[in-house]
Order: C-alpha cells, then sequence, then structure tokens
C-alpha cells in the first residue's frame, strides 16, 4: 500500500499527466507493441501502427482507467472491479504483461516531464501502477 506521501505525489504528477492523458496513453502502447511485440498477440483485431485511431482510442481508454484509480486512490480495487473481471475471466491477459505496459506508462511519463520526474516521484508512480496492475490481475487463479 502507498503511503501518504506517495499517494500526495501520484496525485501531483497525474495533474499534469491528465492534461495530456491521451497522447500520453497513444506513446505507451506504442511503446509497449514496439519493444515488446508479443503483447501485440492479445489485439489481433487493432490496427497498431503508430498513430492509429484505434490505437489513440485504447490509449485514451487505459488512461482515463488509471485517472479512475488515481481519484479513488483509497480504494483501487473497488474502483477498477469490473476491469479486474474483464482482464481476468474475459480478455485472460497474462500478468507479466501489465508489468511491461506499467514501465511503458513510467517511461512516457518521465520522458515528457522530466524535471518532475524526480526518484521520489518514479517510485511512487511506479508503486501506484504496481497496485494498479495488482487489482487487474488478482482475479487469476
Ligand atoms: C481493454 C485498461 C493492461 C489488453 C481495456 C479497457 C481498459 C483497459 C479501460 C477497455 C475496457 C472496455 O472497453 O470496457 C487497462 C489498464 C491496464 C491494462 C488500466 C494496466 C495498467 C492491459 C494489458 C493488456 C491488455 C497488459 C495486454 C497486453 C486489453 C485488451 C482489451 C483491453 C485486449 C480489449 C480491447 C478491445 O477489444 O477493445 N483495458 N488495461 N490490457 N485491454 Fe487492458
Amino acid at each position: 500500500t502507498l503511503t501518504q506521501a506517495e499517494k500526495a505525489a501520484v496525485v501531483t504528477i497525474w495533474a499534469k499527466v491528465a492534461t495530456q492523458a491521451d497522447a500520453i496513453g497513444a506513446e505507451s502502447l506504442e511503446r509497449l507493441f514496439f519493444s515488446y511485440p508479443q503483447t501485440k498477440t492479445y489485439f489481433p483485431h487493432f490496427d497498431l501502427s503508430q498513430g492509429s485511431a484505434q490505437l489513440r482510442g485504447h490509449g485514451s481508454k487505459v488512461m482515463s482507467a488509471i485517472g479512475e484509480a488515481v481519484k479513488n486512490i483509497e480504494d483501487i480495487r473497488g474502483a477498477l472491479a469490473k476491469l479486474s473481471e474483464l482482464h481476468a475471466y474475459i480478455l485472460r491477459v497474462d500478468p507479466v504483461n501489465f508489468k511491461l505496459l506499467s514501465h511503458c506508462i513510467l517511461c512516457s511519463v518521465a520522458a515528457r516531464y522530466p524535471s518532475d520526474f524526480t526518484p521520489e516521484v518514479h517510485a511512487a508512480w511506479d508503486k501506484f501502477l504496481s497496485s494498479v496492475s495488482s487489482v487487474l490481475t488478482e482475479k487469476y487463479r
């Protein structure tokens, strides 16, 4: 669980990220599919070329879910309950992929806000994404 200071750091960096959430979401997915091409197998029905409408649309959805988690940072599990069921029971995404996407989101945020991305913010944002991933993978068995 995140400390009060970590929660505060997440809320602060999110205030910036939220203003460019769609671009950051698309960039994170581009990084995911480019660096870890095996992740593309979950999206056979998508046009995954750089800047495609589907890629941007999906990046936007992913970032709004993260925004919901920030807004409900005291109850991330409750906020993402439906998404957790979707990823576990319907999509069956292997949990390792959540680490890869989290890493790509981390990089996209760091690249865009280098001076805000202090070691403390890095650590808090990493821990937060890891909590989100735990919630989204906890229904697996
Ligand atoms: C769908 C969020 C990780 C694969 C979705 C949706 C959201 C979302 C909001 C749309 C749900 C809807 O339309 O009702 C997230 C978040 C993640 C995450 C916040 C972690 C931070 C992953 C990972 C993969 C993945 C790691 C696989 C590499 C998918 C797929 C869909 C989906 C295949 C369905 C796409 C479609 O057909 O429209 N996710 N996701 N997700 N997600 Fe995730």
